[in-house]
């Protein structure tokens, strides 16, 4: 005979493992507050240059989220 789970048990089960993961991980549970460091290189430093592709979405860029603020780079870290 097959062994049944019931419902509910799995239900339960996968919101504990959910719960759990978002726990662990708060980056993935929205509420990010960490700049996302910059993935490629910087010639050049001032907002005008990045808001160049990340205003638009130029070239695959994420658009900005907030296009006003100023000084990008003292939140997004270059990596090199
Ligand atoms: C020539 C266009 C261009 C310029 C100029 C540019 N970026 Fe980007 N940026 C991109 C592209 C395309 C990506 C996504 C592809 C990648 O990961 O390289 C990206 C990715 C990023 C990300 C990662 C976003 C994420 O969610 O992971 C950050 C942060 C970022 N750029 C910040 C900056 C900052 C700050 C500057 C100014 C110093 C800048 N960029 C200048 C094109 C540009
Ligand atoms: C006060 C700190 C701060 C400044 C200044 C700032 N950012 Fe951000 N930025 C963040 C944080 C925090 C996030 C991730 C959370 C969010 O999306 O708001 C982010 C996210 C981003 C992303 C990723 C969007 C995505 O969809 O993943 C890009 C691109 C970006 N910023 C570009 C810029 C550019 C270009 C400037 C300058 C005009 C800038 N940021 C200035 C803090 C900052």
């Amino acid at each position: 005979m097959r062994r049944r789970i019931p419902r509910g048990v799995r239900v339960a089960t996968l919101s504990l493992v959910l719960l759990f993961a978002l726990t662990m991980f708060p980056a993935c549970g929205g509420g990010d507050d960490q700049p996302p460091a910059i993935p490629h290189s910087t010639t050049q430093t001032d907002d005008a240059y990045c808001l160049g592709c990340h205003q638009s979405g130029a070239g695959g860029a994420k658009v900005t989220p907030h296009p006003t603020r100023t000084g990008c780079v003292s939140c997004h870290k270059p990596q090199s």
